[in-house]
């Protein structure tokens, strides 16, 4: 996780962003602060990514890499104002990471933004597209992780990364994640309803408040608190969800899983 406090909205590449929109800082940070918290308190290790005066949205750290197994696949951002975060990731996989066995760090080739598009199931890679990430990025992560990914077309530009549209709720089993059906298009609704027929769908109001944009340690689901919908559909299915609040930084386009990048060494 990287603190947010840099974190402003002066630009906007993705519907949720407007300049005009004035951030209170320090109740960011104070949320921030509650959710790195809740993580340790839930025994959890979370390690700090140190922020920079020039990159706002660096506290969305899930889009800096994708780790699997301690392999690296290191971030290529769509945007000119979040390329220089890359390299701040990349450094400090290859420096400060606390895995225990030396991280195998690739340098992308194509354009991707790490657990932004790219989520792990238990037997697959799902890879979104269509507003960031490139479709070659994803033979790129096929071949580097060697995982069979699975191409999502996103199609609604609210829902302009993978993680705010799909959550996976465990990794160790399938058919485990939920989903906002609405913001993929026709076959990839079919892909997925295929792989996941047990799926929790999401409803608009859910989705819209970045419901989707949860982290689960498999039983814990840490999600924005006014994604009430949800709640009970996670209970029924052995969840424990856990509301936190993060609405200054829904005002980037983001909530709980943009702002965790997942370390799976
Ligand atoms: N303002 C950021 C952007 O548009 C938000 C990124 C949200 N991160 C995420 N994993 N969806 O790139």
């Amino acid at each position: 996780m990287c603190p947010p406090e840099h974190f402003r909205v002066t630009y906007a590449i993705n519907p949720w962003m407007d300049p005009a929109t004035p951030v209170d800082l320090p109740l960011a940070v104070k949320q921030w602060q509650a959710l790195r918290d809740r993580y340790r308190a839930l025994g959890h290790t979370v390690d700090e990514l140190d922020p920079h005066p020039d990159l706002p949205d660096l506290v969305y750290a899930a889009n800096g890499a994708t780790v699997i197994d301690g392999r690296v696949l290191g971030a290529r951002f769509a945007h000119p104002e979040r390329r220089p975060e890359a390299a701040l990731h990349r450094e400090w996989h290859l420096r400060s990471s606390g895995a225990a066995a030396p991280v195998y760090f690739r340098e992308p080739e194509h354009v991707n933004e790490g657990e932004g598009d790219f989520a792990v199931t238990a037997g697959f890679l799902l890879a979104g597209r269509g507003f960031r990430s490139s479709p070659l990025s994803h033979a790129e992560a096929q071949e580097f992780f060697a995982r069979p990914v699975i191409g999502l077309d996103l199609v609604d530009p609210r829902f302009y990364h993978l993680d705010t549209a799909l959550c996976v709720l465990d990794d160790s089993r399938d058919d485990a994640v939920m989903y906002y059906p609405e913001a993929f298009s026709p076959g990839s609704r079919t892909v997925l309803a295929r792989l996941f027929p047990d799926a929790v769908l999401a409803e608009e109001a859910d989705a819209l408040a970045l419901g989707l944009n949860a982290v689960s340690d498999g039983h814990h689901v840490l999600l924005p608190r006014e994604a009430a919908g949800l709640v009970a559909p996670l209970r029924e299915r052995g969840y424990d969800p856990v509301p936190v609040e993060l609405g200054e930084l829904l005002k980037g386009g983001g909530s709980v899983k943009c702002c965790t990048g997942e370390l799976r060494s």
